[in-house]
Order: structure tokens, then sequence, then C-alpha cells
């Protein structure tokens, strides 16, 4: 059985889409898959179709110490028509951390979990909440591997550096380390700007990138909000074509992850800063944005606005 956890602290990069489409789509290829959805907000649960405050078990009930709430794995998985079977979350997995602080193990809870239930499938999904705690410290622990999904943006740049620096955290205190991949997501061929974050990313990671690259595809978004796969969707979108690529990749790389030092896979500060200029060179000029900028030149320039003269004026000049 692999483990794989989806992780990066920014919110918003596509890890639930990703857990979410990446589970049917590893379904889709007739192996068993688990996914478990580590997110007190239940995302994954939602774009699964399941109302998280009617499941009558979640994974607060397969990870808490409160005895009478307690539960097996087993005991919480729903079988559902798509190709994959759910652990679905609930609001009260936010306060499990408040229930461990006292525990030093805690850490090994899901993995432990997840160990028990080893023979009934090939594949577990753990799709995290978007910050670094407990949770994800856990889903790390119970890992095989860790997905970084990276939109193209400085936030998600930045999360691939959180996310090192907690696996080494980790195997520091348990010894264990699960082999890094990043994947990149929300890919706009369009842009020049997500072809520079995409070399920078090739440089950087090497083999540790997939070379499948997630799209930007609005066929996703209907899938979750109406709570089925993008697979079930539209099997012909180019969101289900992407997401069954990825899921090519998985299995073939199967038994070969050559592990890639965790220093080597860091993002330098000055790539990270240097897209963030990109970034802001994408922004779109806003009236305000504008005003400002107009305000500024004309105090540096000692000149008006407007007018003769003018910052304007020398600004729109026809050259
Ligand atoms: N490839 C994509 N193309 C278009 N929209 C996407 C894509 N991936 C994710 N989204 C949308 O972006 C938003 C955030 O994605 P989500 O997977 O929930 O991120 P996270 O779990 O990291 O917070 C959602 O509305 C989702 O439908
Ligand atoms: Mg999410």
């Amino acid at each position: 059985m692999k483990v794989i956890a989806i992780a990066n602290q920014k919110g918003g990069c596509g890890k639930t889409t990703t857990a979410v489409a990446l589970s049917a789509a590893l379904g889709h290829n007739g192996v068993r898959v688990l996914l478990i959805d580590l997110d007190p907000q239940a995302h994954a649960t939602a774009a699964a179709g399941y109302n998280s405050a009617k499941v009558s078990k979640s994974i607060y009930n397969v990870m808490t110490k409160v005895d009478n709430r307690s539960c097996e794995l087993g005991d919480a998985v729903l079988i559902m028509e798509e190709k994959f079977d759910l652990v679905p979350s609930c609001g009260l997995l936010s306060v499990i951390e408040q229930e461990f602080k006292d525990s030093p193990h805690a850490v090994s809870k899901l993995h432990n979990a997840i160990s028990s239930n080893l023979a009934a499938y090939d594949y577990v999904i753990i799709d995290c909440p978007p910050s670094l705690g407990f949770l994800t410290f856990n889903a790390l622990r119970a890992a095989n591997s860790v997905i970084i999904p990276i939109d193209m943006g400085y936030f998600s740049l930045m999360g691939v550096n959180k996310v090192l620096d907690m696996v080494e955290l980790l195997d520091s205190k348990t010894g264990h380390k699960p082999y890094v991949k990043a994947l990149a997501t929300m890919y706009d061929r369009r842009t020049t700007f997500s072809e520079e974050i995409i070399k920078s990313l090739k440089e950087r990671f090497k083999e540790n990138l997939f070379s499948t690259r997630i799209g930007v595809n609005v066929d996703l978004r209907k899938a979750s909000r109406d709570g089925i796969s993008v697979l079930r969707y539209d099997m012909s979108s180019s969101g289900a074509r992407d997401y069954l690529s990825l899921a090519d990749e998985i299995i073939e790389s199967q038994g070969e992850e050559p592990f890639e030092e965790l220093e080597s896979l860091r993002i330098p500060r000055e790539e990270i800063a240097h897209s963030l200029d990109e970034e802001e060179v994408e922004v779109k000029p806003s009236p305000t944005r504008m005003r400002t900028f107009f305000n500024r030149l004309s105090r540096i320039s000692r000149r008006p606005v407007f007018g003769k003269d003018s910052v304007f004026e020398t600004l729109t000049k026809k050259r």
C-alpha cells in the first residue's frame, strides 16, 4: 500500500482538487483507493458529495482519544458511486490538537490507524488542511510520499520550503522521511509567468517535479460544486485528462523513487522574490493604484498631475 499526502500550507493551491481528482483517476485504473479528508473545513468531503454535518463517523472519530467517540478506520469509510472510498471529515476535527497536546506519540495516530488497514487498499490519499500543524504532521508521518501542489504564484512557492522544514523536523523526531514531489497546478500555458515558474521548479526539483502539469480548467470547479469527481463530470475535459496522466505517472513510478536530499529541493529566496516581481507586473492597475502612482510621480518630478508639462502629458505623449 502507498500512502500519499497532499500538502502545502497555502490555501487555494489545488490540494483538495488534486486529492479528489487523483483518487478518482487512480481508481479508474482499477487500483483500490481510499481518500482521507484531513481538513476540518471538509472540502474534499463536500466535493465528494457529502454534507460533513450529517456524516455519522469521520476521521475525527478515528483519531480521537475520547473513548465513547472513537472508532476503527474501517468503520468510518463511506462507499460511494465513485471509484474510490472516502473517510469524511467534520468541523470537530479542529479541536483534536487540544486533545493530544500532552501526548508525544500522537504524531503517529493516523499512521497507526492506516497501518491496521493495510490490506484493504493499494493507495491512500490524504487531503491536508492549509496549515502545517498537528494534522499535517500526522499526514506526513503516515505518508510514503508527499505531493506539494504549486499554483503558479509566490505564496505557493514559499509553502514548498515550509513543507520541507516540516519533513526535516519529522525525520529528526521519528526517523521517518517521506519522498517529496512537486506538482504544477493551475498552469496557464498562455502566460510567460507560468513558464518562468515551471523553469525554476524544473531546475530545483528535477525528477521530483511531475512531468504532468494541471492546467486551468473550469470543469474542475464545476465538478466539485456538483459533488462529483471531474472524471464523472466530464471524462473528456482537460481536467480529467490531466489527472489521469498524473495517475499514470504515479502508477508507473511505483517502487522507483530516488531520494533527493531535501536541501537541494529548497527554493532560494531570490527565486521566490523574483517570481514576486513577475507577479506584480501581472497585477492589473486599479484606478486607486493609478492615482497613487500619478500623485507620487507628480511629487517627485515637481510637476502637476494634469495639464501643460504634466506627468500625464509626459507619460501619454506619442514617441
Ligand atoms: N486546475 C484548476 N483549474 C481551475 N480551478 C481550479 C483548479 N484547481 C483548483 N481549482 C479551484 O481553485 C479553488 C481552490 O482549490 P482547492 O483544491 O480547494 O485548493 P486547496 O485545497 O489547496 O485550498 C477551488 O475553487 C477549485 O475549484
Ligand atoms: Mg483544501
